[in-house]
């Protein structure tokens, strides 16, 4: 028996799978943590919490198989947080996440000083707030005394790989999303590495997501119980590594993804950028590249708004109440600007809204319209990837989201589009099982690897009638950001 195992650096909770030779999934453990919210807008995670989520997990995990028979693992993770070391390896800071919107300044520096043009001619991509360098440039003027002591910067999941193996290493698809990549030519841009005033030997070493970076550490393969020599891939941001589980590889795919953000993730063989840059232009895990469009908060709505408004955690039991005649007929619309948005807007202040309610409004139809406005603003990236000719008629989706038949239904009629559902949803966690295995030499390479995988449940095919009515209701959401656009400026908080 030989196994692989896949974790997936969660932003609520770290996620550790075990598949066996034929990559069925034979166990996962989770291990929930908190994100902190030191001010509006902010959001910040304890890298120790990571490791300890891990390694807690790992013991779960592998408790009742004969760990020497693990032949390889890797790590997917939260994308484009900034984790800094100083020269004795200790974490400077907590680790500022992706969906952190303190970097306005930084960004607006970015974009309007240093110039769009110039950031996507250096890296084929712009300045969102939650991307890496704005966060370097926030430190160096927020935090001096932190930035001075920096030796290593490192994206979440590659601390991870970092304590487990002790190798220094990235892989393109993560290091896409720092803008401090050149993405079309998968190296540090030096032009981007001096805007932010770092050096080369500051930054990991780049990586394919299935090449193997080390083997896991003398004194933790003990503790486990694996083999010496056990490998350890490169492992990918959880984007790319869940369009690996979704088979979503080689070029013309499409993964929809639900889990605390939402994102659209098209691939490509060749490198592409959208020339307006709504769209990241990233490498993927298989070696090709793609685009991708990530809204900040998406299955995170939907906790929200059970868990702090109708404080009911029963998800499920919440939906089959909403009854199926409401679809396409509800007034109140929702924006999900919870963190406020990346993409396509790009708007650090932009909120939640609610409109349309009346006094007979019930709180099935304020449900409904949070799972519509997070489809809504998933369709408004589909929109942008139609601009570029690029025709989407189907995509897989994974994440907590895509266990919601309800939401499924919304979701292939707002998008107009076929979805797939996956027997196995959890999608980066599964991925980095299969680059596990591609680096341990059972795979000639990731397409091979896909094509042995892909298990699907459920289709659910769009309704002629219904999709009719939610292009009426997104035509009338898409009027709502711009119309309080102005206002959020003014209502922000000190
Ligand atoms: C993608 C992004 C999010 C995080 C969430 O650009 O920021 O999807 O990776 O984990």
């Amino acid at each position: 028996m030989k196994y692989y195992i896949g974790a997936d650096l969660g932003t609520s909770a770290l996620k550790l799978l075990l598949c066996d030779e034929k990559k069925r999934i034979v166990k996962t453990v989770t291990r929930e943590y908190p994100v902190s919210y030191p001010r509006s807008g902010w959001s910040e995670q304890s890298p120790e919490l990571w490791w300890n989520a891990f390694a807690g997990g790992l013991g779960e995990l592998v408790d009742g198989i004969d760990a020497f028979d693990v032949a390889a693992l890797a790590v997917a993770g939260q994308m484009h947080g900034l984790v800094a070391l100083d020269e004795n390896d200790k974490v400077i800071r907590p680790a500022i996440l992706w969906n952190d919107g303190r970097t306005e300044k930084q960004t607006e520096f970015l974009n309007k000083t240093v110039g769009k043009d110039v950031l996507s001619q250096y890296t084929a991509n712009i300045a969102f707030a939650g991307f890496t360098a704005p966060k370097l440039l926030w430190m160096r003027e927020n935090e001096p005394e932190n930035f001075e002591r920096i030796k290593k910067i490192m994206l979440p999941k590659d601390y991870i790989t970092y304590r487990l193996t002790g190798a220094f290493v990235t892989d393109y698809s993560d290091a896409s999303g720092m803008l401090l990549l050149d993405v079309k030519n998968k190296r540090w841009s030096d032009r981007m590495l001096d805007i932010c005033h770092i050096s080369e030997d500051m930054l990991p070493k780049l990586c394919e997501s299935f090449e193997a970076v080390g083997t896991v550490k003398k004194e933790i393969a003990q503790t486990f119980g694996f083999c010496e020599g056990v490998k350890v891939a490169a492992g990918a941001g959880d984007n790319a590594a869940a369009a690996v589980g979704m088979a979503a590889v080689g070029g013309g795919k499409c993964n929809i993804s639900l889990g605390t953000s939402g994102t659209i993730f098209i691939t490509d063989e060749k490198f592409g950028v959208d020339e307006n840059n709504a769209l990241h232009s990233f490498c993927h895990a298989d070696g090709g590249y793609h685009l991708m469009g990530c809204i900040l908060s998406a299955a995170s709505c939907n906790k929200w708004f059970c868990d702090e408004i109708l404080c009911e955690n029963d998800y499920s039991s919440l939906q089959n109440d909403v009854p199926q005649e409401l679809l396409g007929e509800n007034n109140v619309f929702f924006l999900p600007y919870l963190m406020g948005e990346r993409s396509p807007i790009n708007d650090t202040d932009a909120t939640g809204v609610f409109i349309g309610m009346r006094p007979d409004t019930t709180r099935k139809e304020m449900l409904l319209a949070v799972l519509e406005g997070v489809a809504f603003a998933i369709r408004d990236n589909l929109e942008i990837a139609g601009k570029l000719g690029i025709n989407i008629i189907e995509s897989t989706v994974c994440g907590g989201g895509a266990r919601s038949p309800l939401w499924m239904k919304i979701l292939a009629n707002v998008l107009n589009i076929k979805l797939l559902i996956p027997s196995v949803e959890e999608g980066p966690g599964y991925g980095g099982a299969i680059l596990a295995a591609v680096c341990s030499g059972e795979y000639a390479d990731i397409t091979d690897a896909c094509n042995d995988i892909l298990n699907i449940k459920e289709t659910v095919i769009p309704d002629a009638v219904l999709s009719q009515k939610y292009e009426k209701k997104y035509n009338k959401y898409k009027k709502i950001y711009p119309a309080v656009k102005e206002l959020y400026k003014d209502l922000k908080g000190e």
